[in-house]
């Protein structure tokens, strides 16, 4: 067994978790998460959150998973979320074209025919008149059509930066890498909103010694810091470098290995549709090498742009200048006598559009739309005068960086990198050394003899612990030695024991997961004891 197949053994035995529809044959790209892996995940979510919300300042919203397919017809999802595709002929599989071996199907050898499919589940709104909608590829466009009540939330200072932790759906090709590859997958995402020339980090300075490893678009590979990464022009700009480095932060927080974190690149060729940059935080894995987890994309001004032009709604922020400045502008004024004349009761409204355009240049006709219809106007209706105004500030679409991560990879590398084996008495013992904060149970609860009033004890501290908001787990079956173990496989990083001092003197022994050591606490102490080493 690889270390993955000994974890994915684990996580379906202890409750982390199980293949979806399993009864019914199981379905591919879809994964339960079991009693203990839904608290592992809820708190590798919360530490996320704690990064973002609590310590960046971010707010989190939560939008429709069901998106109407003018939104993402706008976003670009529509015509570029696309895999290029090959079916065998033969066997009728189908597979990405870069999984094919010369040409040929890899399971039958069959002949392949080529083609495209995009990755969105499609669905639709309504009984009757069905609206096309999408199950959402990215939590992020929720956020991005939410913008102009975001910026009045945040008082139109920017930055800004809005959260988003919930599913996201691609209709994979053929997935066939379990856990690594879902159709229905968590997603923790941060859109953070910049002045277009000004995409840097009040905390910069906090973070620009940290050592990063780096693979560039030229496939080349070096350990750097990341303030030295911007400096030399490799990161395209400090806010995007900052968050990198804050997603090196939050991955080793959770328990990924630091020497299995990478950092690499997109080639011009591999960018999503939206990105002008983009860098994946890669985290190596026995089986699959390296893996890309997040994605800290530089999105510029691409999403805001596209739903201002399909919806007409202003999308832009606005920046106050230090000083008022003096502009000279073009500006339009009907002649109404003439407008008149032509169009009578209508003549008003065809001035009001018609003065709200600005020109550059001098223009021979202009069109306006006046109750639905179109109509144009040449230079008899209308003349162009040049005025100087005081300007106070500009309007500008604001630009976007964006860490998106993938939770159930992160959770699944987290199993993996803590995952030790060693032999205990001749049998194969297992220990996860999660970290505290990310283990499902904090503590086990074990009375050291079923008799004399130990389990009543055991089961107080049980429930003043969860009392106190930890998860904490009785156990009185078999041995002490067989309960640590137990405990020990799902990560537990206390297990208090009750026994007969603690009759004496009100104490339990409290076992450290990682070193087995163990000390005497006061009983009634336990829970803050417990607390303090939590998070
Ligand atoms: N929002 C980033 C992604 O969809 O991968």
């Amino acid at each position: 067994m690889d270390a993955y197949e000994k974890i994915i053994s684990l996580a379906k035995r202890r409750g982390f978790l199980y293949p979806s529809y399993e009864i019914y044959g199981g379905e591919a790209g879809f994964y339960d998460y079991g009693p203990l892996g839904i608290l592992m995940k809820n708190n590798i979510e919360n530490k996320w959150r704690e990064f973002y919300l609590l310590k960046e300042k971010f707010f989190e919203i939560s939008t429709p998973v069901i998106t109407p397919y003018d939104v993402l017809k706008a976003s670009g999802h529509v015509d570029e979320f696309i895999d290029e595709i090959a079916t065998c002929k033969k066997c009728g599989a189908s597979f990405k074209v870069e999984e094919l071996k010369e040409g040929k199907c890899p399971i039958c050898g069959g002949d392949v025919e080529k083609g495209k499919l995009n990755l969105m589940f499609e669905t639709y709104i309504g009984a009757k008149k069905k609206e096309q909608a999408f199950l959402r590829p990215e939590t992020a466009q929720g956020i991005f059509v939410d913008f102009p009540l975001l910026y009045e939330f945040f008082r139109k200072k920017m930055p800004f930066g809005v959260i988003q932790v919930g599913k996201g759906f691609r209709n994979e090709v053929s997935p066939r890498q379990g856990i690594i590859r879902l159709r229905e997958f968590s997603m923790a995402e941060a859109e953070i909103f910049f002045e277009p020339d000004n995409k840097k980090h009040e905390n910069f300075d906090m973070v620009k010694n940290e050592e990063m490893l780096l693979v560039t678009e030229n496939d080349e590979e070096f350990k750097i810091s990341i303030g030295k990464a911007v400096e030399k022009g490799i990161i395209g700009n400090e806010a995007l470098a900052y968050y990198m480095a804050i997603t090196k932060n939050f991955l080793t927080s959770v328990g990924i290995d630091e020497e299995k974190i990478r950092f690499r690149q997109h080639k011009k060729d591999e960018l999503a549709h939206y990105a002008n940059e983009c860098w994946d935080a890669e985290i190596y894995s026995e089986r699959f090498g390296w893996v890309e987890c997040v994605g800290i994309a530089d999105r510029a001004a691409h999403d805001l742009e596209a739903h201002m032009k399909a919806t007409g709604v202003d999308m832009r922020a606005f920046k106050k200048y230090d000083e008022p400045i003096k502009v000279k502008k073009k500006i339009i004024k009907a002649k109404m006598d003439v407008l008149g004349k032509t169009f009578k009761q209508k003549a008003k409204k065809i001035r009001e559009e018609l003065e709200k355009i600005e020109v550059g240049d001098e223009v021979e006709k202009i069109k306006v739309t006046v109750d639905g219809e179109e109509i144009e106007l040449g230079r008899e209706f209308f003349t162009i005068e040049e005025v100087e105004e005081m300007e106070t500030g500009k309007k500008f679409i604001p630009h976007v960086i964006e860490p998106s991560y993938g939770i159930d990879r992160i959770f699944y590398f987290i199993l993996e990198h803590n995952y030790k084996e060693t032999e205990k008495e001749g049998e194969n013992y297992v220990l996860l050394t999660l970290p505290p904060e990310i283990a499902p149970v904090k503590a086990g609860v074990f009375p050291l003899v079923n008799k004399d009033g130990l389990p009543e004890i055991a089961r107080e501290i049980e429930e003043e612990l969860r009392k106190n908001g930890i998860m904490a787990i009785y156990d009185d079956r078999g041995s002490i030695g067989r309960r640590y173990a137990r405990m020990d496989e799902i990560g537990t990083p206390f297990c208090i024991t009750v026994d007969y001092q603690t009759k004496e003197d009100e104490t339990v022994t409290i076992r450290y997961r990682d070193t087995t050591e163990q000390i005497r606490v006061d009983k009634k102490k336990v829970a803050e004891w417990i607390k303090e080493r939590i998070g």
